[in-house]
């Protein structure tokens, strides 16, 4: 083989869960308690960036995180990540006869991977979703194996393996114990459902506490609410979601979304020591969300929150123009930066009747900025590169 240097960029998207992931029953395999369902978020907005590089002189796989190195021998997901693939690889190699010398040995070569977040890491916005997605697309883009890679993705981090499909995504919690059908299964691509809206409502972008790892084996040991929950709650709203996605029923979905939410911070709270994700900005948001459904009569808006103070707001296209002023009003910023990014918004009032109904204060600088976005693709190739 000659020296030279080949490389590949991808992207990947992030997702947020409408029916939680939260407790392991294996961590050596990162095989879950239940089930789980997301919907993976456009591109256009929030995105990993990966660039992978390998060469055979290369001595040792590397991984820079926003130009931060990261010490891969004490990151055991890592390590799993990069052996499960350059093991598919090999056997996919031998087994469809191509398994010559100089191609096994590639697959040994040492890698160089520079990874970027266009988006706040490590702030409840799965971070590591978008982040493990995008190093394992793009390794095996560059090993070229073929197949599902949801199961290799899964044990860098669980929430990953959503973020290989597009549109609406579940995680089948599976049965076996090696985890083999723990698997990532796309419900409905992103063009199902054009309409939907996700608004990211970006309140505090500092690191979190306790990270979602630690806080759910922490819910494990000491959650009975959560063993509850896991054996007689969540396949059935699985259920309901699946349909209420299919249907295209927002007002059943947004329901789901917002008890599933609730549901995750009450086993929080029913940890112990307790968990504390959500913050008085958090809890306005809700109010805000409630009041606004009350005063018009109908499910329009629906919050969802992970291990982070940051909302992820649902709506739909008809309505994404009445929330943007509800968000502009009630949440200004005092600093006079624009609030919102990505997709564009009309900020359109409600109406008097809706607004005096409402009932709520204005309540200045809750939020430092917010992200219309829509449903996206899977984890794409931006670049394929033999460079030298
Ligand atoms: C609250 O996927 O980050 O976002 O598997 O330990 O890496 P690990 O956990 P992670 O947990 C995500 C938890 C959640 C809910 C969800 O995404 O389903």
């Amino acid at each position: 083989m000659s020296d030279e240097v080949l490389s590949v960029t991808v992207t990947a998207p992030t997702n947020i869960a409408i029916v939680k992931y939260w407790g392991k029953r294996c961590t050596k395999f990162n095989l879950p308690i239940n089930s789980s369902l997301s919907a993976t978020l456009s591109q256009d907005q929030l995105k990993t960036t990966t660039r992978i590089e390998t060469s055979p002189t290369f001595e040792e796989d590397e991984v820079w995180l926003h130009g931060k190195e990261q010490d891969i021998q004490k990151n055991q997901r890592l390590l799993n990540c990069f052996n499960n693939i350059r093991r598919l690889a090999r056997k996919q190699a031998i087994s469809g006869g191509e398994g010559s010398a100089d191609q096994i040995k590639f697959y040994s070569q040492k890698v160089q991977v520079h990874t970027e977040n266009n988006f706040p890491t490590a702030a409840g916005l799965a971070s590591s979703a978008s982040g493990y997605a995008a190093l394992v697309f793009g390794l095996g883009t560059l090993f070229k194996v073929q197949g599902d890679l949801t199961s290799i993705a899964r044990q860098g981090s669980g929430s990953a393996c959503r973020s290989l499909h597009g549109g609406f995504v579940e995680w089948q919690m599976g049965e076996q114990s090696d985890g083999e059908d723990s698997i990532g299964v796309q419900i409905a691509p992103e063009s199902h459902w054009p309409e939907l809206r996700i608004i990211v409502l970006v309140v505090n972008d500092a690191r979190k506490k306790v990270g979602s790892t630690e806080g759910m084996q922490s819910s494990v040991q000491t959650s009975t609410l959560l063993q509850y929950r896991s054996e007689k709650i969540v396949d059935e709203r699985i259920k309901q979601a699946k349909r209420a996605i299919i249907d295209k029923d927002f007002s059943l979905l947004a329901e789901i979304i917002m008890k599933e939410s609730n549901q995750l911070h009450a086993v929080c709270l029913d940890s112990f020591p307790p968990l504390h994700y959500l913050s008085n900005e958090s809890h306005t948001i809700m109010d805000l969300v409630h009041a606004y459904n009350k005063a018009t009569g109908c499910t329009r808006l629906a919050y969802t929150f992970d291990a982070g103070p940051n909302a992820c707001l649902f709506t739909m296209s008809t309505f994404v123009n009445e929330v943007a002023w509800l968000i502009e009003h009630y949440f200004p910023v005092e600093n006079g930066n624009k609030i919102f990014r990505g997709l564009e918004v009309d900020p359109v009032s409600p109406g008097d009747e809706v607004l005096n109904k409402l009932d709520m204060e204005i309540n200045p600088n809750v939020i430092k900025y917010a992200i219309h976005t829509r449903l996206g693709h899977p984890p794409k190739i931006e670049s394929a590169v033999n460079v030298s």
